[in-house]
């Protein structure tokens, strides 16, 4: 039996896949089972931020996981406590962690949070979240809920937890609180939504406004944060501070892991919130590895640098192939060349990886890059050399 055909008769069949198998990945270069190489735009949807086969990092996960890969979170965890240190120091806020696994249940978590301080704080529970429309939260029942995108909330699944709701713009959030509103949560960066910044002196605004009303604000960093826009998290860029932030993805460089991140640290008490596998030994070694990574890399110079000639080169190839894009969009190391039609993103999609180059898509017309963090200007060259080679055959 071929490998598709194990996937399809025994794996559900909720992603519509490519059957490229790669077996190996050194950096950016992803190798498949025929010694293919492959140069990674994608980096698992944002995932290996500090790319493929990282030494630091391996080894840090092979020396945790030869003494302690799991105990219970009725234990103290050396790494988990470490971790919250080191998000809190290195994005500068006065904030203590909850550890999951995912970025949904990361944001699950958050909403718990936030319908908890609805209630303690005021006579009337306030429990109502506003999210924007085009934004993408996880894909679990009350997640998929939060998300402001009409084609998630699809009758299969229904019904789905009342409270949420969603505006166009930042503009239009004012009129949306009302007396029952808790929160607002949003992304500064709209990852899947097509890689859209929101304004930053419209979000400076709206934070010191809902500081003012005692609504809360919870930013989804889930793709923004762990240096992915150039800062340790959008909201440091932003130059706000949030009530709650959540993170996953790029923190456990590829190992499981979710943080809801809060300075609101006397809401939640024993048993309100809890995971089995959350913050283990496992993830949060991994965690602290990717940070020294990435912070000192940060500090270096370096990836300011390679941030800065990814954008010049993307920005060139949307000058160059202007009757394909639109624009070039994003921010840091999250950027989107937007293109003219669907049928033209499919066959870029197509064509790449055929071309040996793995991008991906985000909304509906969007070519989405987000390499690992750590990726060299001669892997962008390569990539880039070969995506162009797709965009000349169109
Ligand atoms: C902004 C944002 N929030 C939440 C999620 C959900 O994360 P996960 O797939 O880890 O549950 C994603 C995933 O793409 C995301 O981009």
């Amino acid at each position: 039996m071929t490998l598709e055909q194990l996937d399809k008769d025994y794996v559900l069949q909720t992603y519509s896949r490519d059957y490229t198998n790669f077996t190996k990945g050194v950096g950016s270069t992803l190798y498949d089972e025929n010694g293919n190489d492959y140069i990674d735009f994608g980096s698992g949807i944002g995932v290996n931020s500090v790319g493929h086969g990282n030494e630091k990092l391996t080894q840090a996960i092979c020396n945790q996981a030869k003494n302690i890969i799991h105990i219970s979170n009725l234990q103290v965890i050396e790494p988990q406590a470490k971790l919250a240190h080191k998000l809190a120091t290195l994005s500068g806020y006065d904030m203590a962690c909850f550890f999951a696994n995912s970025g949904a249940e990361a944001n699950e978590g958050a909403i718990k949070l936030a319908r908890k301080y609805g209630e303690i704080k005021f006579d009337n529970k306030r429990y109502k979240v506003i999210t924007l429309e085009h934004s993408f939260h996880g894909r679990t029942i009350t997640t998929v809920k939060a998300t402001g995108q009409e084609s998630f909330h699809t009758p299969h699944f229904s019904p789905y937890p009342d409270g949420f709701s969603y505006v166009p713009t930042v503009d239009d959030i004012y009129d949306a609180i009302d007396d029952q509103t808790v929160a607002v949560l949003l992304e500064l960066v709209q990852g899947e939504g097509g890689v859209e910044p929101l304004d930053k002196a419209k979000i400076q605004k709206l934070a010191s406004h809902l500081r003012e009303k005692d609504v809360l604000l919870i930013v989804d960093e889930v793709q923004t944060g762990i240096y992915r826009t150039g800062d340790m998290l959008a909201s440091n860029l932003y130059e706000i501070e949030p009530d709650i932030i959540t993170l996953a993805k790029g923190l456990g460089g590829g190992v499981p892991i979710g943080v809801v991140m809060s300075r609101h640290k006397d809401i939640f008490s024993y048993g309100d919130h809890g995971s089995t596998f959350g913050g283990n030994y496992l993830s949060t070694a991994a965690g602290n590895a990717v940070l020294d990574i990435l912070s000192s890399y940060k500090d270096s110079g370096v990836l300011d640098e390679v941030m800065i000639y990814f954008e010049q080169k993307l920005e060139e190839i949307a000058q160059k192939y202007s009757h394909i894009f639109i624009k070039h969009v994003g921010v840091g190391m999250m950027r989107g060349l937007r293109v003219k039609d669907g049928d033209t993103l499919n066959a870029i999609l197509k064509g790449s990886i055929k071309n040996g180059v793995v991008v991906l898509k985000a909304g509906r017309n969007t070519v989405r890059f987000l390499p690992s963090l750590t990726i060299t200007k001669d892997e962008i060259n390569k990539g880039l050399e070969r995506f162009e080679k797709v965009l000349d055959t169109l």
